[in-house]
């Protein structure tokens, strides 16, 4: 390859370079092809670690800052590392006035998570979400693809604990 050689990284091993190497030689040829491959890197090493980000720009021939600006516009690219799983608690109307502001203040004391933030140990993202259409439930929270409802201050580390 005519660029420079993989940058080290701790969250990207010699595998992902080499899938990452293969990603970009398949989408090289072809214009405007930055969003496919960001999404396709970000599959292979979970988020978008600005090295990685740099080296996609190399890759490509464009200018880093088109690829960051793609990277930050979109909603589903990932420029901090994400937990093992993702807890989504519901902000909503009939989630808040259920005390939902009290279960997420829980899960934040826990695990030491800020709202939008990831555990140090990786284990929990924490998101905050609009009314995720199950009120009759409330107050409501999704982990990974598992819905809970009725969720309760004091019962919810016992439900997370379920998720190592
Ligand atoms: S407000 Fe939480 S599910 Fe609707």
């Amino acid at each position: 390859m005519a660029y420079d050689p993989h940058p080290h990284h701790p969250d990207i091993t010699f595998e992902m370079w080499t899938r990452i190497d293969e990603i970009i030689r398949i989408y090289r040829p072809k214009a405007g092809s930055i969003i496919s491959v960001l999404r396709e890197c970000q599959d292979v090493v979970g988020y978008l670690p600005v090295e990685l980000m740099d080296y996609i720009g190399q890759g490509l021939n464009v200018p880093r800052s088109d690829v960051y600006g793609v990277a930050s516009f979109y909603a589903l690219f990932s420029m901090e590392p994400k937990g093992r799983h993702t807890v989504r608690v519901c902000m909503g109307t009939a989630c808040y006035v259920k005390g939902i502001k009290e279960v997420m203040r829980r899960i934040g004391r826990e695990f030491n998570i800020e709202e939008g933030g990831t555990s140090e140990d990786r284990r929990f993202s924490l998101e905050a979400v609009r009314c995720l259409g199950a009120c009759g439930l409330a107050p409501v929270m999704v982990v990974d693809h598992d819905t809970y409802g009725d969720v309760k201050s004091d019962g919810v580390i016992k439900i997370l604990n379920n998720y190592e």
